[in-house]
């Protein structure tokens, strides 16, 4: 059976708070094949790494993301994607969810200079709920390899990932059964269920034969 690849969710949430460094080298210790992040844009247009459109949940701080500078965030712990890049430095895959508008040029910009410093576009994956966001991307960039998320319907996912040529369809792992599953795979797209944390739904998805999972317990994906 091929190994289904572990990717951990926000680094790895259950251990490290999310989204930060240092979640992304537990990640890293624990030997995850990827890890996928959130990405917000901040005042000085920089892409920043973060969840929610505001700190409050997650630092000291209180307000918009888009209210800080760069060096202002990083002061509360949130790291850019740059940081991040240098961090995990293509030890493995980063799935980058794109959270915010206005981010389509700086990330392809930020892609492209990657590339430049050696990592492959198949260790850059950008997804996205919002379908149009990722056309846009597309339009930018027909290298880059596209994850479409969704929580509501593979079937519309698996149209929308024939029309970008997609790398990948991102489903809430509570979508997908068999069908569906051999269905995308068919296709020619890779699955990657989210966010799968419970031993027998990991199991279950394993299963099924997805590509990869993500968990934030990365380390529960044998
Ligand atoms: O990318 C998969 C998953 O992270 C999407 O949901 O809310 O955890 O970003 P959320
Ligand atoms: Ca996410």
């Amino acid at each position: 059976m091929k190994k289904t690849l572990r990717i951990g969710h926000r680094g790895a949430r259950a251990y490290a708070l999310e989204n930060t460094l240092l979640s992304f080298q537990k990640a890293l210790d624990l030997g995850c094949d990827g890890i996928e992040l959130d990405i917000h844009l901040s005042k000085d247009n920089k892409l920043v790494v973060i969840h929610d459109d505001t700190v409050d949940r997650t630092t000291k701080g209180t307000g918009l993301v888009k209210d800080f500078s760069l060096l202002s965030l990083q002061k509360l712990g949130i790291p850019s994607l740059d940081d991040v890049l240098i961090l995990v430095d293509k030890r493995c895959m980063v799935n980058i969810e794109i959270k915010a508008n206005f981010v389509f040029d700086i990330l392809n910009t930020t892609i492209i200079e990657a590339v430049k410093n050696g990592w492959r576009y198949e260790q850059l994956l950008v997804s996205c709920f919002n379908h149009q966001a990722l056309h846009q991307i597309r339009q930018l960039n027909k290298a880059i390899c596209l994850g479409v998320l969704t929580e509501t319907s593979i079937e519309e996912a698996l149209g929308t990932a024939k029309q970008l040529d997609a790398f990948a369809v991102h489903p809430d792992y509570t979508l997908l059964n068999k069908t569906n599953c051999q269905l995308i795979q068919k296709a020619g797209f890779r699955v990657f269920p989210w966010t799968v944390n419970e031993p027998q739904d990991i199991a279950n998805m394993k299963a099924l034969g997805v590509t990869g999972i993500m968990s934030d317990y990365p380390d529960r994906i044998s």
